[in-house]
């Protein structure tokens, strides 16, 4: 490392600054400047640098605590660093002119006192931009609030003037009682429905009176969060208000079909793609999905399962003259698609010796995985026997097709000794789950893999590369992550040996989130249909409808998933009560399971 004295003068920070002027330095040189001097075998400027790389887009939220874990940083450098931050937030913030931004109904609540007193009815717009700014509140009716006296043009109409994004209502019941009427919903529903036509945001519909409030947003919104916008989205009554009655009912076709799902035949010493517990997988009803594939979607020569989860539905599909595609945000989904239905080949002879290799691996002594989720999850035993093969398989695999097959054998065992109901938000008190760990073979049939591609991606941004016959889209229905759910089989197939926390040993999960669980889930599905290249589509989406536990609430409604599908061409809808066949006995839990279709024509 050159020390600070090795630089040519011009171009030590200071120096530089003084000839140069400010703006010839780079980020890390203005930084060199306030850190002053390098440490041991790294010059300032070096240090510097380090630190604008670790934190990069998160700079100016830095805290002195980010600074300390710095090696050469102490407390009075990390205090003067968070200082010159500081400053430099709060003259910029006195220098930015206030805008009114309105995100809650609380915020247009106190912007709306004086209609509470007023002896007349009164309907008020408050018009935002899309991020939330207030751009004007206009009065659009004094009297007696009908829906034959208000037509949404008083409304849209400026809105499009304004070029607004959404629009919040109130309106204020002079008897006291903020309890909307029937008339009062019917109104929403039909500047709801215009505002879809118009594409504005209906944001929110509320009601101010003597005796309190009433906001409809805040009412319908099943989330902890009442808050108009999040991630930069800005949400609405459309996410949340089924405008009709539900329209799927009038095109539902109805199957009471029973449909066995077959046994694969099992061989010792393997194991097969679908032998996995898996929330929301379908292998029980890929006979129905088969269905209506095959009366539908007649001679199609690819198949793109594009939230693969398991992968079973595109394995049921999987030929040797047809591509499957198959893709899924989380690595422990992914290494095992690849696993199974990539056309890459595997040295089958090498997997099979390096899988006995692995199961006669010394676990005698502990290791990050016994030491997080041993006792817990699993025996300890097994726990050390988990995180010894997983380090072994790093140091012994040549190439990533066999180090996904060998992560996938290591998951499908791990998920066998696992003590849980199926996933990771928990482990049962009872540690009973005591047969030791052993890993299996994947049973590959790779002679129909040959066409096939597998991605480990984002949907949105994949749908935008590909294009395939049929589409099949089996997202996450609810709030529930499925990182969360299979946070430790992902710390497993990643083996970052990231910190975990809490009593379920969760890793740090924020950037694996998916949009479909959240309120985005309309917006991101809307972008996804959009940018589908493909001749049919099918969507399995859960009618769970509302439920007391707003987790488990269907994020898209099935208006607007009819209505963005509507957009691409003709939808039908096929449903079938859900039967679990368990121990001979048929039961039915009270759901069903529907496949939106939609042949594609625009
Ligand atoms: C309902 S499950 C799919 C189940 C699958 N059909 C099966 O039978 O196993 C939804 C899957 O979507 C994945 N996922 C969630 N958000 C995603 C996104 N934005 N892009 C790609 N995959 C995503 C989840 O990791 C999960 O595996």
């Amino acid at each position: 490392m050159p020390r600070i004295k090795d630089i040519p003068k011009v171009d030590r920070p200071r120096e530089k600054f003084l000839k140069k002027g400010p703006d010839s330095l780079s980020k890390s040189e203005l930084l060199a400047i306030l850190l002053g001097s390098g440490i041991k075998g790294k010059n300032v400027k070096e240090l510097a640098g380090q630190i604008i790389r670790k934190f990069g887009a998160n700079f100016l939220d830095l805290t002195v605590n980010d600074l300390l874990e710095i090696k050469g940083i102490g407390q009075a450098k990390a205090l003067q660093i968070i200082s010159a931050l500081e400053l430099v937030k709060r003259f910029y913030l006195d220098s930015v002119p206030k805008e009114n931004v309105i995100i809650s109904a609380q915020n247009v609540i106190s912007l709306s006192s004086d209609l509470v007193d007023k002896k007349k009815e009164y309907l008020v717009c408050f018009y935002l931009n899309a991020r939330n700014v207030l751009l004007k509140k206009e009065i659009i009716s004094i009297g007696i609030l009908d829906k034959s006296l208000v037509h949404p043009r008083e409304i849209f109409g400026l809105a499009v003037e304004l070029r607004a994004a959404g629009v919040v209502l109130v309106h204020n019941h002079p008897s006291g009682n903020p309890a909307p009427s029937e008339n009062d919903k019917e109104i929403v529903n039909r500047i709801i429905e215009a505002g879809k036509i118009m594409g504005i945001n209906v944001i929110d519909f509320i009601i101010v009176a003597e005796q309190g409030e009433f906001s409809f947003f805040e009412k319908l919104n099943s989330q902890d969060s009442k808050l108009y916008v999040s991630d930069g989205i800005q949400y609405s009554l459309f996410d949340v208000f089924e405008t009709t009655s539900p329209a799927y009912a009038q095109i539902t076709q109805k199957s009471h079909k029973v449909y066995f799902s077959q046994r694969a035949r099992e061989t010792a010493g393997y194991f097969n793609i679908q032998n996995r517990r898996f929330l929301g997988n379908k292998y029980k009803l890929l006979g129905f999905i088969e269905d209506i594939v095959n009366e539908k979607c007649n001679g199609f020569n690819s198949f793109c399962d594009i939230f693969a989860g398991t992968g079973v539905v595109g394995e049921r599909f999987n030929e040797r003259n047809i591509k499957v595609i198959s893709n899924d945000i989380l690595t422990s989904n992914y290494v095992s698609l690849s696993t199974f239905l990539s056309a890459k080949q595997l040295n089958l002879k090498k997997l099979e010796e390096s899988i006995t290799y692995l199961n006669s691996v010394d676990t005698k002594s502990d290791n990050y995985f016994s030491e997080h989720y041993g006792n817990t999850y699993f025996t300890l035993e097994n726990a050390r026997k988990i995180g010894a093969i997983r380090e072994k398989i790093d140091d012994i695999t040549e190439n990533e097709e066999e180090k996904n097959a060998l992560i996938t054998s290591l998951i499908y065992a791990t998920d066998k000794v696992a003590n849980t109901v199926g996933h990771y938000d928990a482990y049962r008190k009872i540690l009973d789950s005591v047969q030791p760990l052993k890993l299996l073979i994947p049973k590959i049939v790779s002679e129909n893999n040959s066409n096939n591609e597998v991605f480990h991606e984002d949907a949105n941004t994949l749908i935008r590369k590909i294009n395939c016959d049929v589409l099949y889209i089996d997202p996450p229905y609810n709030s529930r992550q499925y990182c969360d759910a299979y946070h430790l089989l992902e710390n497993l197939a990643r083996w970052t040996k990231p910190t975990v926390f809490g009593k379920a040993g969760k890793m740090d999960r924020s950037n694996l989130k998916s949009s479909y669980c959240l309120r985005s889930a309309t917006k991101v599905f809307d972008d996804l249909i959009r940018n589908a290249n493909c001749k049919h589509i099918l969507i399995s989406y859960n009618n769970t409808g509302e439920s007391k536990n707003g987790r488990s609430n269907a994020r898209i409604s099935d208006n607007e998933l009819i209505r963005i599908l509507k957009n691409k061409g003709e939808v039908e809808i096929f449903e079938r009560d859900y039967k679990a066949f368990t121990t001979g006995k048929s039961e039915t839990n009270g759901h069903a399971e529907r496949i939106f279709y939609c042949k594609v024509t625009n």
